[in-house]
């Protein structure tokens, strides 16, 4: 399609008065399906021959339309095949010690495959194919046409795959993944890890990501009322012009129509054209983290008065800005960013997040006070901001890697359309620490490109750059908006406000402390940290340091910790066996470390009493042991057994610390107002032995919806009830009813147990020989002719090794016959497969006398699924060859590839500290899920949750299996 712009400005034709009802929900001929559902996946870069450029539209291997994927493994996405894989001391420690990368190459390429039928009533449509995310390089073909091949593990793409598509047919989608190469220092993930989307479309329609929506106050405070600006990109595929009409509706946070506004736009022909709107509202509701009170567009678009296109947009009313003196402002007053840094995996699932696991993530971090997500050092799936947008996290929306060069322009200008209507989205920051080149000028004027690239396309938001320098104003520092502070909390910092008063400043990335869940003594051979906040990497400091600092200081708008989760890589301060990171105020499952309780007390307004740490110490009977109070009480008093271990003021931003000698019981702590009143008590008890399991669902009730989560905490108990802290039992799991785990993980940072448990099946190859050839007829409709039957007499054949060029110049057409011969356990298997490596020109090939099926293309490896024509003994293959212009044949190494019967180890995972996490996934029907934990000398335990019926998302069906 060629698209010729035409960019058009229109002020609202007509603003109705504030009506009613809000917009009757006609259906739209816009569908917006999900394609996550149904794909089949292979591990192993086995069709390197794929990759060819020399045709169109005849992709081979599993790029071709006649390839059989009935053995692959089923999967629906998101999808991390990292994962699954195990580790190894060899591998990338930075990325989690992985079996990935350029060591690993048969772990490091992976194909997907994914059939469809399109009714031929769509033909006459546009059809887009929306990728969120894959990790890391992806080749795309449709039906066998390469349709698009994409570098980077974490922006979006899209393709308009209209033209490539069967109608009234079966369509296949297949994807190679390769994630040989890295991008960051940290886990990133293998597969198509994120959603992937169909569109389709009338030819006159809002373009994809197509609408932005932005309330504007005079000088950017939030008073009087703000103008919703409305901008509606258009495309025209149609060969003749169109005169399209927009309509808006805004709906009310409680879904009360506001107001009705349209504009019209005559399209030409192959045209787009941008049709802007605007409306006044009066009385807005401001969002913000802490009320994220949320709006919806409703654009419908009529040509000759018929409905093309509807689309819903959620959008927020509120204003982000910094100024030198007072940093972040956030609806016109000085805003605390209390933030935290995240990579994109959790325990059991990596980088595969299911939505509702976004969703908990967003809340845990709100547990602590958290209220503003640095998405760091990658853009974000779509889901997470609107997890974000829902339950009131602000973002910093940031780029991978810096660049004015064509190709990450475009990138960076696909990222901010996606991205700019989520109120969520704050900042946007042009990179992370771009050590090697950030003084220069060359980045000075790339940073300023990608700048002023925000500015035009969100002229309203912020823009940044996490700088790892100290009082530095060269390069980077010197253009951009907002100075980032990666680390180099001190003087530093007021010497640089001082000099530069008018660039605002925040903590891009501050901490990095680091300390393992529940242990309090460093152990280099385990590879775990103590926990009481006072172990740091030198470029660090503590929680209490920094925040100290930040807290004084409301220029420098508060800051984001490294980081609000454990992630796996980067297994800092010890290498090996230790598989993850420590820097997180939760582990990897997201079960709070001391830290937790410190952040709590001074970024929330709860009063929190903590005691660290746990009180099960056999052995260290009158040993002084490190007790901490994590308390925004004014005075913290500790009791051992019921007597005083002495009375503390608590400074502000700090915590506690007592040395006790050890006598199992009860350690218990009092909080005081300043009034002396007593407003908080806890304790920590010495537990006796671990008897029990525990298990509770985050979440009783989830969708059925093949998609919804319920997160299981798993614990191990004493027979009061008591978690039992140093609990380390294996505890297996099986689940009933409409349900199906999907990962497991216990937040041990050195735990080499999988977090997944994926089904496998043992294969091998026998080959087909005794192979003899002869000129001879095609059966091109399929139809045997005698030479392919069992019981033909093909002793006066050639015989040939296996196939070979063996079509002379001369002649067009042969046929080949071998022998295999099969046993009865190989037939008792899965399945088995003929694999041929290559047939030049088109073959055409039968099984024991009967037509399995034909190739045409040479570069292909025709693989044909033919269990049901085989039985024990000797087997006859007979292949019949056609090569037009000669010097062709059927290639060697022909085998048939037996496939074992498919099992799956049963789930199991160890406690780490008394705590484990299961995450079981709602399959699709409604009923009951119950999930059953049992370990030796344990009291099982069971746990329900129910699956509600409901509108499932709308999505792409897979063929019925023939
Ligand atoms: C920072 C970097 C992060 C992480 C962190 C560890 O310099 O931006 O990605 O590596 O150090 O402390």
């Amino acid at each position: 399609m060629k698209i010729t712009p035409v960019i058009r400005f229109l002020i609202a034709g007509a603003c109705a008065a504030l009506s009613a009802m809000p917009l009757a929900a006609a259906s739209s001929p816009h569908e917006h399906l999900s394609l996550d559902a149904g794909w089949k996946f292979h591990l192993g870069d086995d069709w390197p021959d794929a990759l060819h450029l020399e045709n169109s539209g005849t992709g081979s291997g599993p790029a071709s339309e006649k390839f059989s994927d009935s053995f692959w493994r089923a999967v629906n996405l998101p999808h991390d095949w990292a994962v699954e894989l195990p580790f190894d001391w060899a591998a990338d420690g930075s990325h989690g010690f992985k079996t990935l990368g350029v060591k690993y190459p048969t772990n490091s390429i992976a194909w997907y495959r994914r059939t469809f039928d399109l009714p031929k009533e769509d033909e006459g449509k546009r059809i887009w194919l929306t990728f969120d995310g894959v990790f890391r390089d992806a080749t795309v073909w449709v039906n066998g046409w390469c349709v698009r091949h994409h570098e980077g593990g974490y922006y979006p793409f899209r393709e308009d795959i209209t033209e490539a598509m069967h109608y009234g047919g079966r369509n296949t989608i297949t994807v190679r993944v390769d994630a040989t190469k890295v991008e960051g220092w940290f886990y990133e993930g293998a597969g198509i890890y994120r959603h992937v989307w169909l569109d389709k479309t009338s030819p006159v329609a809002i373009a994809p990501d197509g609408i932005f929506v932005q309330s504007k106050f005079k000088n950017n405070m939030p008073q009087g009322s703000p103008a919703i600006e409305v901008e509606v990109h258009l495309l025209n595929a149609q060969t003749s012009a169109a005169k399209a009409t927009v309509n808006c509706e805004i709906i009310s946070p409680d879904g009360k129509s506001l107001k009705k506004f349209s504009a019209s736009e005559k399209l030409k022909r192959n045209s787009q054209a941008a049709v802007q709107l605007e409306v006044k509202l009066s009385e807005p509701v401001l969002w913000s983290p802490e009320f994220p009170k949320l709006y919806q567009l409703v654009t419908t678009v009529s040509v000759a008065g018929h409905m093309v296109d509807q689309k819903e947009t959620t959008f927020g009313i509120r204003t982000v800005g910094f100024n030198a003196t007072n940093g972040f402002l956030l609806n016109g007053r000085h805003y605390e960013l209390y933030g935290t840094c995240n990579h994109q995996d959790h325990a059991g699932v990596g980088a595969a997040m299911p939505d509702a696991l976004l969703e908990f993530r967003v809340k845990k971090l709100k547990e602590f006070g958290c209220n503003a997500y640095r998405m760091s050092h990658n853009p974000p799936t779509p889901e997470l901001l609107d997890a974000c947008d829902r339950l009131g996290m602000l973002v910093v929306d940031e780029s991978r890697l810096m660049g004015s060069d064509s190709a990450n322009l475009k990138k960076w200008d696909d990222l901010i359309r996606r991205d700019r209507n989520h109120p969520s989205v704050a900042i946007w920051c042009i990179a992370n620490e771009q050590f090697m080149v950030q003084d220069t000028p060359q980045a000075a004027r790339v940073a300023r490109t990608m700048q002023d690239y925000v500015k035009q396309l969100d002229p309203l938001r912020p823009v940044s750059y996490a700088s790892p320098e100290d009082d530095v104003f060269r390069g980077i520092n010197s253009v951009i908006e907002v100075r980032g502070w990666n680390y180099h909390y001190g003087p530093q910092m007021d010497r640089y406000h001082a000099a530069h008063p008018g660039q605002p400043n925040f903590g891009s990335e501050q901490a990095s402390v680091v300390g393992t869940r529940g242990i309090y003594t460093n152990d280099h051979a385990a590879g775990y940290v103590a926990a009481y906040d006072v172990v740091w990497p030198g470029w660090t400091t503590t929680a209490e340091s920094w925040w100290s600092f930040f807290a004084d200081r409301p220029w420098l708008s508060g800051a984001f910790v490294w980081t609000g989760f454990d992630y796996r890589g980067e297994p800092t301060p010890y290498w090996w066996p230790c598989i993850n990171s420590h820097f997180g105020i939760l582990d990897t499952c997201g079960f709070p470390k001391d830290a937790f309780y410190y952040y709590q007390s001074w970024w929330t307004t709860n009063t929190v009493l903590h005691l660290a740490p746990h009180w099960n110490w056999p052995g260290r009977e009158s040993q002084e042991i490190l007790v901490q109070a994590f308390s925004n009480c004014k005075q913290v008093e500790l009791f051992l057994n019921g007597v005083s271990q002495g009375r503390q003021v608590m400074k502000p931003n700090s915590k506690l610390a007592w040395q006790v000698k050890y006598a199992p019981g009860t350690l218990s702590a009092k909080g005081f107002d300043a009034a002396d009143n007593i407003i908080a008590e806890t304790k920590v008890e010495t537990t006796g032995a671990a008897a029990q399991i525990q298990l509770t669902a985050d979440r009783k009730l989830i969708n059925a919806d093949g998609q919804d989560v319920s997160v299981f905490t798993v614990s191990v108990a004493d027979a009061q009830g008591r978690v039992v802290p140093v609990a380390q039992n294996k505890v297996n799991f099986s689940v009933a009813g409409p349900g199906r785990i999907i990962g497991v993980g216990n937040g041990d940072p050195s735990c080499h147990e999988p977090d997944v448990y994926v089904p496998t099946a043992p294969s091998h190859n026998v080959p087909v020989g005794q192979w003899r050839w002869a000129i001879g007829k095609i059966p091109k409709n399929g139809d045997a002719v005698p030479e392919y039957a069992n019981d033909f007499d093909d002793s006066a054949w050639k015989p040939v090794s296996g196939g070979g060029p063996t079509i002379e110049t001369a002649d067009t057409s042969a046929i080949y016959r071998a022998h295999v011969q099969l046993t009865e356990a190989d037939l008792k298997g899965e399945g088995a497969m003929i694999c041929f490596s290559g047939c030049d020109d088109e073959g055409w090939y039968f099984v024991n006398g009967q037509f399995v099926g034909e190739s045409h293309d040479w570069q292909a490896q025709p693989i044909f699924d033919v269990k049901k024509y085989l039985h024990v003994g000797d087997n006859v293959i007979a292949g019949g060859v056609y090569n037009g212009v000669a010097q062709g044949g059927l290639n060697p190494n022909v085998n048939v590839q037996i496939i074992g019967q498919v099992t799956t180890a049963p789930w199991s995972r160890s406690l780490f500290n008394g705590l484990a996490q299961v995450i079981v996934q709602a399959t699709g029907d409604a009923g009951e899920i119950k999930l059953t934990a049992t370990a030796d000398a344990l009291a099982p335990a069971t746990a329900n949750v129910q699956t509600k019926p409901g509108t499932p998302r709308p999505s792409v069906p897979s063929p019925a299996v023939p």
